[in-house]
Order: C-alpha cells, then sequence, then structure tokens
C-alpha cells in the first residue's frame, strides 16, 4: 500500500508544504522563505513569522495541492510541525493541518521539527537504522544516536548558540545581510584563514561531544571593536575565513568525539555495519564545513548521507516524510495535540 501525506512546515521563517509519497516520491514542493521581511532586522522577528505565516499559508497549500494533481481526500494524512519552533507560526500550521483534517475525514500527525530532519535522508534512499545525525541549522546543533523512527538519543550539543545562529550573528556584526551563512562562506573563499587565533570551546572535552559557539562570537567582536570604520574589505574576508575554519575545527574534533560514543553505544549489539553519517540543517549547506567534516568521516569508514540542499533547510517534504514513517507504523495523533514550543527529541 502506497500512502499519500501533505506535510505543512511553519516553525520558524519558511511557509512550506509538499505531497511526498511512501514511495519516496516529492509530487509537490513549495517552500516560501520570509528571508527579505526579516533582513533588515539580521534575524527572525517572531511577530512578522507568525503573520507571514497566516497570509500565506493557504495560497502555499493550495497551489502545492494543485501541482501534486489531487485533492484532500486523495491523501492518507496530512502531517504538521507541532514543535520546536516559534509558537506562533507552529500553532498556524498545525491548526491549518488539523482543519485539513477534519474536512477531509483523514488522520492528522503531529510532527516533531528535529525528528523531520533526522528522517529526511531515507526519503531519499534506503538508508538503514542505526545512524549517527549531526543537525546543524539556525536553532539546532546537535549529534543524535538514530536508532529507530521515534527513537532518538542525543549524544551531545550546543550548550550556547547554534552553528548557524554564530553565522547570523557573526554576519551581523562584519554588516552583511540575512541569513549570514551563505554570505560568510562566499567571502571566506579569499580570505585568510590563518590571519585571526579564535577560540576553540570544549574541544578539550574527551568525555562527550557538548559544543559552544557564544565564546567565538565574543572573541569576534572583540577584533571587530578595534577595527576602523568603514571595515577593510579584505579584514572582512580574513575574519569570514578564520571564523568558518574555526567552526569546521570544532565541528571536526566534536565529531570524532560522537563517533566514538555512537560506537560505544552500540557495542553490545553485533551489528558491524553502523558506520553511517547523515548531516541535515541549513548549515549543511556549508561546502567548505562538509569538505572538513568528509576528512574525519573518511579516517573513521563511516559513509556520509547527505540529502540535497533543498532538503536540508526548512521545508514541507522532511514533515511529510516523518508522516509517512508513522502512518506506516500506525501512528497518528488526536485533533486534542497542543502545539509544543519546546520539544526535545529525547521525548518522543
Ligand atoms: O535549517 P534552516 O533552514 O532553518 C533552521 O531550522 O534554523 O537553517 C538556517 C540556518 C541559518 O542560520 C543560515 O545562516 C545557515 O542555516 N546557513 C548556513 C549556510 N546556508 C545556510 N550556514 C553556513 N554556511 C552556509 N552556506
Ligand atoms: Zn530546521
Amino acid at each position: 500500500m502506497v500512502y499519500t501525506v501533505l506535510g505543512i512546515e511553519t516553525s520558524c521563517d519558511e511557509t512550506a508544504a509538499a505531497v511526498v509519497t511512501s514511495d519516496r516520491k516529492i509530487l509537490a514542493h513549495t517552500v516560501l522563505s520570509q528571508t527579505k521581511e526579516h533582513a533588515p532586522y539580521g534575524g527572525v522577528v517572531p511577530e512578522i513569522a507568525s503573520r507571514a505565516h497566516i497570509a500565506h499559508i493557504e495560497s502555499i497549500i493550495a497551489r502545492t495541492m494543485q501541482e501534486a494533481g489531487l485533492d484532500f481526500h486523495h491523501l492518507d494524512a496530512v502531517a504538521a510541525t507541532a514543535g520546536p519552533g516559534l509558537i506562533g507560526g507552529v500553532i498556524v500550521g498545525v491548526m491549518t493541518a488539523k482543519a485539513i483534517a477534519s474536512a477531509a475525514s483523514i488522520p492528522f500527525i503531529a510532527v516533531n521539527h528535529l525528528e523531520g530532519h533526522a528522517l529526511t535522508p531515507r526519503l531519499i534512499e534506503d538508508v538503514a537504522f542505526p545512524y549517527l545525525l549531526l543537525l546543524v541549522s539556525g536553532g539546532h546543533c546537535e549529534f543524535l544516536r538514530v536508532s529507530q523512527v521515534g527513537q532518538y538519543q542525543k549524544l551531545g550539543g550546543t550548550i550556547d548558540d547554534a552553528v548557524g545562529e554564530a553565522f547570523d550573528k557573526v554576519a551581523k556584526m562584519l554588516g552583511l545581510g540575512y541569513p549570514g551563512g551563505p554570505q560568510i562562506e562566499a567571502l571566506a573563499k579569499e580570505g585568510d584563514i590563518d590571519r585571526y587565533a579564535l577560540p576553540l570551546p570544549l574541544i578539550r572535552q574527551e568525555a562527550n561531544c557538548q559544543m559552544s559557539f557564544s565564546g567565538l562570537k565574543t572573541a569576534v567582536k572583540r577584533i571587530i571593536d578595534t577595527w576602523d570604520k568603514p571595515f577593510d574589505p579584505q579584514n572582512i574576508r580574513n575574519l569570514a575565513a578564520s571564523f568558518q575554519r574555526t567552526i569546521g575545527d570544532i565541528l571536526c574534533n566534536r565529531l570524532a568525539h560522537a563517533i566514538r560514543q555512537y560506537l560505544v553505544a552500540a557495542e553490545d549489539s553485533d551489528d558491524s555495519d553502523i558506520r553511517r553519517f547523515v548531516l541535515s540543517g541549513g548549515v549543511a549547506a556549508n561546502r567548505y564545513l562538509r569538505k572538513r567534516l568528509i576528512e574525519v568521516l573518511e579516517q573513521h569508514d563511516f559513509t556520509l548521507f547527505a540529502p540535497p540542499l533543498s532538503l536540508c533547510t526548512d521545508n514541507g517534504a522532511m514533515i511529510a516524510w516523518a508522516g509517512v514513517e508513522h502512518l506506516q507504523l500506525g501512528h497518528q495523533s488526536s485533533l486534542a495535540f497542543a502545539p509544543r514550543p519546546r520539544w526535545p527529541l529525547s521525548e518522543l
């Protein structure tokens, strides 16, 4: 039996919808980014995000259904991000999904946004469980052991800022636009990665794979505070390159520890074929960081599964796919499910 699921994503600054089938077909996929609305503020403004979701959700879903050539009653379920995220946006997506579910008499599935990212590679190919996941986005930065649908063990994560957030904040300090990641990556190509020495917080912690990025941001600020205005463009490039390299140093060091923890956790199972690594979240778009991480993976004989970039950043297909995975296991949510602004994967 092939299932067809509509997925709705509204937890941050993308209003997105997609229709996905259980045989891995993306029938339609629409993402409306609010980047321009938030750009003047250098970050996502929750109130602006909620209003934009309300303004666009209906037309985005209508367009997606039209592109898929389906009516709501053709669907087997409707899934929506029910947390974690900005609560105003999450409510818009969840209420819309519940309305569709009750009007079309189909199941509603409340999806954890992080679970959406965690399961995305399985929408592309048949990636077996378990795998080690690094989720790096504007709001999240964690290593997880993905054992089954619904079974996630956090191995470690940031104790302060997420990586994407650090990119965005440093970009703002450098007078670059939002989102900062792509701009820093572009400028870093023409900068000197060794020009500035920046701190590597927590990398001496051998027993875990915790991360910290807020001290790095402060160190960048101290350097910028010594510059005359307007900033010398080559200084900007050099600092962008040094910052990105430092992020790479931290992630590579922490990945090696996460791999150790992941393998230790598997020691009592006789599965020798578990050396799989999945990279997901918006920061996974960064080619320099991917290259750095691949070096570590090769040293440890791990295979990398990285979803295409359009599925790494927030989208409806990842939510629809998580819905498919749950539907296949016979799961569905009550229409009384309350959106959860905070919803750690470990509580699934
Ligand atoms: O997954 P995502 O679209 O949304 C969240 O759930 O946060 O990730 C957006 C984040 C932003 O912080 C953005 O600066 C970062 O991903 N990002 C990048 C790159 N492209 C996007 N960071 C570094 N390098 C990039 N090329
Ligand atoms: Zn996300």
